[in-house]
């Protein structure tokens, strides 16, 4: 089977889809696939080998024309794009259309998924608890006072759709909103101003592996900064303890709830949600349907934790894909 792991994207995430890609391309089983890297980005989608030489790829049907004497397509592609157009189900409605299989799900639940407001109220009628929030659009007249008197200090401005904490900012005086607005309106032109929660902030991966919904053990954020912010997940400000140190029935409370989300919205691959843990009752941040696969990703540490090695977990997502 030709695999075409996708990576890139035009989103500020490339560089972190980059290295996602390359930890899935140096860890697939290259005995059992041919494994091909793929860049998408906005100037050129082009595969790409060992020795750096692209080779570009057509876009009416995904396929290299002429690579070692013959056309290229591919059977399955792995998406390692955190943002657009991979995350949010663009490129896999593409793929969908084509009829070519890919590992995430499928591209409606991805851009719901991706899109904070709709994703969380969808999720709101089964109980499931969140933040206080006020969407802005960017044509939107915006009322500080009515923002603030709704959702209070400190607070958190985040683009709508965006991802690796890119855009966010935390708020804490009257002041530091509408630079924070800005800032957000810089990764998308929807944006999301939520209560803070003051709680432990756990990151929680579902998978399906080998068929059946399974949650691996969670993680704990311990950030040195005011949050889990780009420094604090890539820069290694931060402290990511897994297993969480939490009671063990409050850990079954918070798996069952990211199960169930994974579940009624029948979501398939790879995810990691996010919680922060207000007296014993997890609140949903996100969930991410194309999690950070990168050696500092918490991911990877959490198949580890549960005995699944980056082959097997790499693995199990095609041969989901592919069945
Ligand atoms: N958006 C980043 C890659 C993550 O969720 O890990
Ligand atoms: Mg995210």
């Amino acid at each position: 089977k030709n695999v075409a792991i996708i990576m890139g994207g035009y989103s500020s995430e490339y560089q972190i889809s980059l290295k996602s890609g390359n930890v899935v391309y140096r860890n697939l089983d290259n005995t059992k696939y041919n494994l091909y890297r793929v860049h998408i980005f906005k100037e050129k989608w082009v595969m790409v080998t060992d020795d750096e030489t692209e080779y570009p790829i057509n876009k009416h049907d995904f396929s290299v024309d002429d690579y070692n004497g013959s056309k290229l397509t591919f059977d399955v592609v792995f998406n390692a794009i955190h943002g657009t157009p991979g995350e949010d189900g663009l490129f896999l409605a593409y793929l969908e259309l084509l009829g070519i299989k890919h590992t995430s799900c499928t591209h409606y639940l991805s851009a719901l998924t991706f899109n904070k407001r709709d994703f969380l109220s969808v999720l709101k009628p089964y109980g499931i608890k969140m933040a206080t929030s006020q969407y802005i659009n960017l044509d939107d007249a915006i009322n500080e006072e009515a923002i603030l008197n709704k959702i209070g200090l400190p607070c958190f401005v985040k683009p709508n759709r965006a991802g690796s904490s890119f855009g966010i900012s935390k708020v804490k005086t009257k002041e530091e909103l509408a630079p924070a607005i800005e800032k957000a309106f810089t990764e998308d032109s929807e944006i999301l101003i939520e209560s803070f929660l003051d709680g432990i902030e756990v990151s929680v991966g579902v998978i399906n592996y080998k068929g059946v919904v399974t949650v691996l053990p969670m993680t704990e954020i311990v950030s040195e900064n005011e949050f889990f912010d780009y420094d604090a997940k890539y820069l290694g400000k931060s402290q990511e303890i897994t297993p969480a140190r939490i009671a063990d029935k409050l850990t079954e409370k918070v798996a069952a709830t990211a199960k169930r989300i994974y579940e009624v919205l029948k979501i398939e691959g790879l995810t990691r949600s996010e919680f922060i843990i207000v007296d014993n009752e997890p609140y949903l941040l996100e969930l991410n349907t194309v999690p950070g696969l990168t050696a500092e990703s918490i991911l990877p540490q959490q198949a580890r934790e549960a005995g699944i090695s980056l082959q097997e977990l790499f693995d199990n997502a095609i041969e989901l894909a592919l069945n």
